[in-house]
């Protein structure tokens, strides 16, 4: 039986898709989404020979306008899941309900503390003694949607936030890839 095919949305360095293409994934991911031509995980994926959409928002009038070209490009390729790894956008309405309980997201803090931007730096200075990772689902706010699982991290007296970043992102290498095989195969 053919898997079920993903897709992955990343605009940024891509450890997380790294992750997910080197572990035993329930599914494939057979597209990357990226709206920053250049990003990193473009090299990532063309390693992998994982196919890519890049996209510049800004030649689009709008949201709508890009996120109904993403739509048909994942339904042309079969995409039932998408995995947001670093998409540092906001999704609308249009993608929403395209894809409704089907995307996911993996954010670094026990939400709903520390939303958006820089959860880490936000965790360390807050000066709490932990933080750590949400895997949730997404809706149209800012790292609100149903969490579906989490795993705390310690901060120590001793971390900066490059050691916090690490301890945190390995804890995402795993979480990940583990959240998403329970999902699919349930
Ligand atoms: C991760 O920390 C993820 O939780 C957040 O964005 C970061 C992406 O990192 N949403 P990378 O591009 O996967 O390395």
């Amino acid at each position: 039986m053919s898997k079920v095919k993903a897709a992955v949305f990343a605009s940024g360095t891509g450890s997380n898709f790294q992750a997910m293409m080197e572990a035993d994934l329930a599914c494939d991911v057979v597209l990357l989404v990226c709206d920053k031509p250049g990003a990193a995980v473009l090299d990532r994926a063309a390693r992998r020979d994982v196919p890519t959409f890049v996209f510049d928002p800004k030649s689009f009038a709008s949201r709508a306008n890009y996120e109904a070209e993403i739509i048909e490009k994942l339904q042309e390729v079969g995409v039932t899941w998408i995995f947001l790894a670093g998409y540092m956008r906001i999704a609308g309405t249009t993608l929403l309900q395209a894809f409704e309980g089907k995307i996911i997201n993996i954010h670094p803090s026990l939400l709903p503390r520390f939303p958006g931007k820089d959860a880490i730096e936000q965790a360390y200075h807050a000066g709490v003694e932990k933080t750590g990772v949400t895997v949730h689902y997404i809706d149209e706010g800012i790292d609100t949607g149903p969490i579906i699982a989490t795993e705390s991290v310690e901060i120590f007296p001793s971390d900066t936030i490059e050691t916090l970043q690490t301890r945190i992102q390995s804890v995402e290498h795993y979480l990940y890839p583990q959240v998403i095989n329970q999902l699919i195969l349930k």
